[in-house]
């Protein structure tokens, strides 16, 4: 808690003007109409994830692609402090999904002790809502309240394309007197020309279904209940239909010639926090059909998104057409440790999201519905001299490469690809790792893929047990995984991008996905691949690629690492220098 004496100072000092967006916060020292600037240029600092200004970040909320061809996301957001606490949703957008732009914060609390919690945002296009007479670029975000008595679903729509939102008058839109129900997640079910929220009944292990012919009177229409790993409370469910793959999960994804013609599956997504089976949080998926009010999982078993600890709360883009796979962007933490991590002490910010991963499903060896999340490639404008690799090879077999990248990647991010070919089904040796090492403090990164896991059985590995700026016992240090070799290709294909303090890594086109965030005291420059005691005949390529910073085009003042963020797009706005403000919301 903080000093009302030391707030009130602060309101006098600061001068706030009028506030901008009919959606007021009584917190007088939260910036209205105007981004939060942050210095983007810690060491610590991914330089192609989005992470927010300053303070804390948890959830994506509110994703949606406009019909500019831009990307909206919100967050989980605390203006006040670098844990948890005081939430808003902060607002980024994207022409590509890696160079953000940070926006005013669009959806603020209206009374103390108020939180709006995560949530979607949908295009209503047809003014079901009738907020939007005139135009059919309206949103309409749905967000759970969370007050001390009740969590309640609100709603709030914004005229101008999702920058400001204004709070609908008849607030709730659904209410049942619970304080653990939350997370609507909505989309538009064009059979029966209807919106669907599911929503988490938390400590119940349930998803609602509702649905509403307008965003404002919802019905509810069915339960999902006690399904897979329960963990302590169910959060953050997404209802979401994507194509599936006609083949074997080393068809290129993207390419909807490779998708079956029997048309798209749907996934239900559902967050854990606590209780994870590695601790804290993650995220399962169930396969199944979906008819306007019930969902259907297509056997009961359980299946996760991730292999390794910090990929939660994944949301799903609105607006993506059903037939192209899905695009979900996660936040790349995990409760055990989120508030702790060094970043807060040291530059001011704390939390991540993930790469944005496109979607689909696949048939993969022994599992008939996998989900791939595969990263969509970063876009070539970033790419460091692109003929020249920072380190290429067609035939890395029994051998090892190694690289500095110190002078030549100064933005630390890369991406690196193995592909393993020709690989015996039986009697199958080798191993295929990378390690990303400081050449300074001698801390490390690494993973790699075990061939000889037993006929087929193909483990990949990762390990951060070897970098010393954090030191947390729920900070578990080591995550494994398998995926079963496809007799028919024989091939195992890794490629994955380091970005400072997060590593994300997928085998066969994101069958397995592991993101490991981790924390050096010292800077990774170097990167070493390596393959030994493989099988006469197998192929080896390894490609590492030097990526630059998508956000140092952003920065003001000869590269000093200020992001100003969308300075000019609402007038009246006041900027708030972090100086003035401190950590008034620590603790809380
Ligand atoms: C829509 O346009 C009509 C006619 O110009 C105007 O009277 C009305 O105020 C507009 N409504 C909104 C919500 O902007
Ligand atoms: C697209 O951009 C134009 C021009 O900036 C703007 O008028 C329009 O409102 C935008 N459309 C959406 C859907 O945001
Ligand atoms: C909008 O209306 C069209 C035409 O009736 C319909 O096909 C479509 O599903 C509707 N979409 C939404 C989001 O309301
Ligand atoms: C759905 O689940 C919630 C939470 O357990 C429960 O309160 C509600 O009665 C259920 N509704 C139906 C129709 O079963
Ligand atoms: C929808 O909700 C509004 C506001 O709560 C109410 O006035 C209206 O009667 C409802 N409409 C229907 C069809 O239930
Ligand atoms: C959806 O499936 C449920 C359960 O099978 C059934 O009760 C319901 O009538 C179906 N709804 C539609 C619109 O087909
Ligand atoms: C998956 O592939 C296996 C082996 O080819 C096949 O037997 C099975 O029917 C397929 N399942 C689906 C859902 O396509
Ligand atoms: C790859 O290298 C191995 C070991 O040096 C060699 O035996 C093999 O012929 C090479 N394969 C190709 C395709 O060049
Ligand atoms: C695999 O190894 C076993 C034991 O050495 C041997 O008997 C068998 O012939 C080998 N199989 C193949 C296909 O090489
Ligand atoms: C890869 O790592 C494994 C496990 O530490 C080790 O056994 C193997 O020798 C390593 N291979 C290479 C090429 O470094
Ligand atoms: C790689 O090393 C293993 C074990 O030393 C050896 O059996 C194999 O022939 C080597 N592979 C190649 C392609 O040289
Ligand atoms: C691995 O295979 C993928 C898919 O064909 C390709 O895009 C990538 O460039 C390959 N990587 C290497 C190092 O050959």
């Amino acid at each position: 808690m903080y000093s009302s004496a030391l707030l009130t100072l602060l309101a006098l000092l600061c001068n706030v003007q009028a506030q901008t967006s009919s959606s007021v916060y009584v917190e007088p020292t939260v910036p209205t109409g105007t981004p939060i600037p942050g210095d983007y240029s810690g060491a610590l600092r991914p330089q192609l994830h989005y992470s927010p200004p300053i303070d804390f970040m948890n959830d994506p909320n509110g994703m949606f692609l406009d019909a500019n061809g831009t990307y909206h996301l919100y967050y989980q957001y605390n203006p006040l402090g670098i844990v948890a606490g005081n939430q808003h949703w902060g607002h980024a957008t994207s022409q590509d999904l890696y160079h953000w732009v940070n926006q005013p914060i669009a959806i603020y609390p209206g009374a103390a002790g108020e939180g709006i919690f995560s949530g979607s945002a949908v295009i209503d296009v047809n003014n079901t809502s009738g907020f939007f007479p005139n135009q059919t670029n309206g949103v309409v975000a749905m967000y759970t309240l969370n007050t001390a008595t009740e969590e309640t679903q609100e709603i709030a729509y914004s005229l101008d394309g999702g920058y400001t939102f204004t709070k609908y008058a008849g607030n709730p839109v659904i209410s049942i007197g619970s304080n653990e129900f939350r997370d609507p997640k909505v989309s538009w079910y064009a059979p029966t020309q209807s919106w669907v929220a599911v929503i988490s009944y938390a400590q119940d292990f349930t998803i609602g279904f509702w649905t509403s012919p307008n965003l404002v009177n919802w019905t509810h229409a069915s339960n999902f209940t006690h399904a897979g790993i329960l963990g302590l409370q169910y959060e953050c469910p997404n209802l979401v239909s994507m194509p599936m793959l006609a083949n074997s999960s080393l068809a290129d994804p993207l390419d909807p010639s490779n998708f079956a013609s029997t048309g798209e599956m749907y996934i239900l997504q559902v967050s854990i926090n606590p209780g994870a089976p590695q601790g804290g949080s993650i995220s399962q998926y169930f396969p199944g059909t979906f008819n306007g009010t019930v969902f259907t999982p297509v056997d009961t078993a359980t299946r996760f998104t991730d292999f390794a600890k910090d990929n939660y709360a994944g949301q799903f883009f609105y607006n993506i057409p059903q037939s192209s796979p899905q695009i979900s962007i996660a936040w790349a933490s995990n409760w055990e440790y989120a508030q702790t991590v060094p970043t807060g002490p040291l530059e001011d910010f704390r939390s991540f999201m993930t790469l944005p991963r496109t979607n689909v499903l696949a048939n993969t060896t022994r599992n008939p519905y996998t989900l791939l999340a595969y990263p969509l490639p970063p876009p070539t404008s970033l790419e460091i001299t692109p003929s020249t690799p920072l380190l290429s090879s067609n035939n890395l077999t029994n051998n090892t490469l190694l690289a500095s990248y110190t002078s030549t990647v100064p933005s630390g991010a890369l991406s690196f690809s193995i592909n393993i070919t020709n690989i015996p089904q039986v009697n199958t040796t080798g191993t295929a790792n990378f390690t990303f090492l400081s050449s300074v403090t001698g801390e490390y990164v690494r993973g790699g893929v075990f061939l000889a896991g037993g006929n087929g059985d193909t483990p990949l590995w990762l390990d951060r047990s070897g970098v010393r700026g954090f030191d947390n016992p729920f900070f578990t240090d080591k995550f494994s995984t398998d995926v079963w070799l496809n007799p028919d290709t024989s091939t195992v294909r890794l490629y994955g991008v380091l970005d400072r303090s997060v590593l994300e890594v997928f085998l066969n086109n994101g069958e397995k996905a592991g993101t490991m965030i981790f924390f050096a005291e010292g800077i990774l420059d170097t990167v070493i691949i390596g393959t030994n005691d493989l099988n006469p005949g197998i192929g080896v390529s390894v490609e590492v690629v030097g990526l630059g910073s998508a956000w140092a085009a952003e920065e003001v003042g000869g590269g000093n690492g200020t992001v100003l963020g969308n300075v000019t797009a609402m007038a009246g706005g006041q900027v708030m220098r972090r100086d003035w403000v401190g950590h008034l919301g620590e603790g809380m």
